[in-house]
């Protein structure tokens, strides 16, 4: 077993978008490590969600709570910048995206954040391998993405398993359908950080959801 600490990120997809300043205040309460703010552009996925400014508006709101931030878009390349400047603190760029990136992996840690490559659960583990050298964290997705509210697969845990083998002390991270009973599956793979959307804002006691997934793979 893992003993490394688990970081929790509430996904802002699935708050009330009626509320979203107390909602971004509910997720630092109730003990969340950092936001996950799903950008998406529905050339890349079937969705479209947020841009650059609600990320200002988590900094503006609770500007401690740590932003992270997740590009499903085709061109990540030309929002890097204003994506930074806006508040983002980890830029997560995908490895099916269509730019390169050895220079954008290179131009977000530049621009003083910490970057991420995410692949989809299609993707074969094996295409990391280029960026393994040049990255802070890799997100693996567990479910396909544009959606909120999907089942996880857990048919990706052996490419976690793999990274976690050759990248003993990196972040990895997975995203969708991230729940009481799918938490454990992933932390036993070798994920330290869990994003869960309609899991947590579902919950009216957040701070026990978040402290019940941390706790969950002991
Ligand atoms: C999916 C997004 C996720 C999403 C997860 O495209 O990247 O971050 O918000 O939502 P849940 O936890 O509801 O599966
Ligand atoms: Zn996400």
């Amino acid at each position: 077993m893992d003993s490394r600490r688990i970081i929790i990120l509430p996904s802002l997809l699935a708050a009330d978008y009626g509320r979203l300043a107390d909602e971004i205040r509910r997720a630092e309460a109730a003990g969340a490590d950092a936001l996950h703010i799903d950008i998406m552009d529905p050339g890349f996925v079937p969705n479209l969600s947020f841009g650059p400014d609600i990320v200002a508006l988590a900094r503006r709101t609770a500007p401690s709570f740590y932003r992270n931030v997740h590009l499903m878009m085709s061109r990540p390349d030309l929002y890097l910048e204003k994506f930074r400047n806006a508040g983002a603190d980890t830029i997560q760029i995908h490895l099916e995206a269509d730019c390169d990136l050895h220079t954008e992996l290179r131009r977000i840690r530049e621009l003083g954040a910490k970057n991420a490559l995410v692949i989809n659960p299609e993707t074969p583990v094996e295409a990391t391998t280029p960026y393994l050298g040049e990255i802070d964290e890799i997100l693996v997705m567990t479910v396909h993405p544009g959606y909120g509210g999907q089942k996880f697969i857990a048919d990706c845990m052996p490419k976690v398993r793999c990274l976690r083998e050759r990248l003993p002390e990196i972040d990895i991270m997975v995203d969708g359908g991230v729940n009481a009973e799918t938490a454990p599956v992933a932390i036993a793979a070798g994920v330290n950080q869990l994003v869960a959307g309609s899991y947590l804002f579902g919950k009216e006691d957040m701070a026990a959801a978040i402290e019940g997934l941390r706790r969950s793979g002991k």
